[in-house]
């Protein structure tokens, strides 16, 4: 059992803040459109025990617009199936050439599990409800595509916050650079203990509130997946918490409006306010590449 290899990416928590800034800034030198060979024949696997569309597809875009090869290992359709533990996946993916593993679990704590003996850098592509660092980058790296610092940056953060590893790391990395974040929801996505995630962040039930003034509105998807037999009232839900235009005329004329995604149209969000021009949603989307190329050239030495 060992300390997780050099360049591996378990979280935002314990990330330094000259880290999380040196990533930030190789982001944007990394340019999808112009192809490098940082990584050239490097072997990357994307281990994947649960869906996803944006994270899978940008790390394997990012890791070859740097020359590496990419494998995707999915729990259906492999050995995962059959009742191999996450270990032995975890070796056999070494013993194949693995270079580097980027790894999405429904379990918090299974990338820090796999980083403590691999003995090569692991990627958290998504922990249960634990953490999603390089999301929590990529949402950083977009907000300073539209704002010019995020100190004193008012976000509020709207939705289920308790299943969102979204919310946790957003929270992590934001405050860290002195944002200031409200949470809000009802009881059940945002229960009191929540503001013990980070330093100086706030609850609010109300929605008007926690959007009045605010720089950058993220809005998050409810986690039916995680809900495990709790009964919310979408209905009420909607009512109460949807963002709509009206709504978000109460933030700052120049707000941001971000979401990680999956968006549910009419649910979280009205169409209207997906579609405005200030929903930077798809650029989120479009951040992911060079944050993730950013974040692979780190993790092989290669963060130059
Ligand atoms: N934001 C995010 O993690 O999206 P995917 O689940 O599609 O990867």
């Amino acid at each position: 059992m060992n300390t997780p290899a050099r360049g591996s990416l378990l979280g935002i928590e314990h990330l330094q803040q000259d880290e999380a800034l040196r990533l930030l800034k190789l982001a944007r030198r990394m340019n999808p459109q112009k192809p490098r060979s940082l990584l050239r024949n490097r072997k990357i696997i994307l281990l994947f025990y649960e869906p996803s569309t944006r994270t899978r597809s940008s790390f394997e875009i990012a890791a070859k617009s740097l020359g590496a090869i990419t494998t995707l290992v999915q729990s259906s359709g492999s050995s995962i199936e059959k009742g191999e533990s996450l270990l032995d996946t975890g070796y056999t993916l070494r013993a194949v050439g693995a270079d580097a593993i980027v790894i999405r679990h429904p379990s918090a704590g299974a990338p820090h599990l796999m980083a403590k003996y691999l003995d090569i850098p692991v990627i958290n592509a998504g922990d249960g409800m634990h953490e999603h660092p390089s999301q929590a980058l990529l949402d950083a790296f977009t907000i300073l595509k539209h704002k010019k610092s995020l100190k004193g940056l008012q976000v509020a953060i709207i939705g289920d916050i308790v299943h969102s590893r979204v919310a946790r790391s957003a929270c992590h990395l934001l405050t860290r650079f002195g944002a200031k974040i409200t949470l809000c929801g009802p009881p059940e996505f945002v229960p009191e203990v929540a503001t013990t995630l980070a330093s100086g962040l706030r609850i609010s039930r109300h929605l008007e509130e926690a959007v009045r003034g605010a720089d950058v509105v993220m809005l998050l998807r409810v986690q039916k997946e995680r809900l495990a037999g709790q009964k919310i009232s979408l209905q009420d839900y909607i009512a109460h918490y949807q963002m709509n235009a009206a709504r978000l005329k109460l933030a700052k004329r120049d707000a941001i409006v971000m979401h990680p995604g999956p968006i549910i149209r009419g649910l979280e969000l009205t169409s209207e306010v997906a579609d405005s021009p200030q929903s930077v949603i798809v650029d989120e989307v479009r951040s992911g590449v060079p944050v993730r190329m950013a974040i692979l050239a780190r993790a092989l030495g290669r963060a130059k």
